[in-house]
């Protein structure tokens, strides 16, 4: 299965028309591709995942020019937007999280219904450890508190202690047969039980939530007045990030409501466009299952 960018519409309504945009989450660049389809000069786009880099590369082949796919995290992107002599941008987009084309490679290690190995870096190359090097070198607690905070998963603990008692492992299928047998599939059910360890191990894997947080001000101190930030998320973790902090920077004063005069000085530097997040609707679901769970939030720098 190919990936369909998700949410393309609202996407291209709110990104579009502009002079230079950065797509922080390439993929197979189909985000970046309709960007470029609707008349954006330039884009940058950034990825993490070489083997998703030579796809969209051969995919955006015909942009040659317009489009500038570096291999670098979104975390870098002021850095990289600097290479280019971007000082600021009209916009900026990140669909973060795991694509389908990477859940397709079993050789990544982010599937469990397929055998590979238990990877699940988005840069194998980063130095950071494999879920497979987490699972087998982690105390108990520090396993089932993972379990608990990026999977919400509510037997950590149990699923912690029965995962330690078989190490070590070396593949998905490997971990995911553990799984069932601690936490049998039930009827009803409506996840196979090892969905939420493996959400949480790739999140924790490639700090996820920490990176996400700490890109948010970055990219919307990057963008013109009347520049706008979008960012597709697919967990209510990262959706409540996303939320957070547009909520900060929407806010003038953020005193407690117990303080008479404001004193932090705080002024926002964005309005919300987006009260609520947008999502998909019943046409895109049909056509692409994998936009059920996605939610877009986008906000616009003020003139300051
Ligand atoms: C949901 S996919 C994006 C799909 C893309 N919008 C498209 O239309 O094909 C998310 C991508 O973000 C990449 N990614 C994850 N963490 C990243 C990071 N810190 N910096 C840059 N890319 C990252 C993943 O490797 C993956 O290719």
């Amino acid at each position: 299965m190919s990936h369909i960018p998700v949410l393309l519409q609202p996407i291209l309504e709110y990104l579009s028309p502009a002079d230079r945009v950065i797509d922080g989450t390439l993929g197979a660049g189909g985000h970046t591709r309709a960007l470029l389809d609707a008349g954006i000069a330039e884009v940058l786009s950034l990825d993490i995942d070489s083997m998703a880099l030579e796809i969209a590369r051969a995919n955006l082949q015909a942009y040659a020019g317009r489009v500038h796919i570096v291999h670098a995290s979104y975390w870098d992107m002021v850095e990289q937007a600097h290479r280019l002599g971007w000082s600021q941008v009209d916009g900026i987009l990140l669909d973060v999280g795991v694509s389908s084309m990477q859940l397709d490679h079993p050789e990544r290690g982010f599937a469990f219904m397929q055998d590979g190995p238990l990877d699940m870096r988005f840069n194998p190359d980063a130095g950071i450890l494999s879920a497979a090097d987490l699972v087998n070198t982690s105390e108990e607690d520090d396993l089932a508190n993972i379990f608990y905070k990026y999977g919400e998963e509510p037997q950590g603990r149990k699923l912690a202690r029965g995962i330690l008692a078989s190490r070590p492992y070396e593949t998905t299928r490997q971990l995911a047969g553990v799984i069932e047998k601690i936490t049998p599939r039930r009827k009803g059910d409506k996840i196979h039980p090892a969905t939420r360890v493996f959400q949480a191990l790739r999140i924790a894997v490639n700090d996820e939530l920490g990176g996400l947080e700490r890109v948010l001000p970055q990219a919307i101190n990057l963008l013109k007045p009347g520049g706008r930030l979008a960012v597709i998320s697919f967990h209510s973790l990262e959706d409540r990030i996303v939320k957070q902090a547009f909520k900060l920077a929407s806010t003038d004063c953020i005193c407690p409501p117990n303080v008479p005069v404001c004193v932090c000085g705080h002024k926002a530097s964005v309005q919300l466009l987006t009260r609520k997040p947008i999502i998909a609707d019943e046409i895109e679901i049909a056509h692409n299952p994998r936009s059920r769970s996605a939610k877009l939030r986008v906000v616009e720098k003020l003139a300051v």
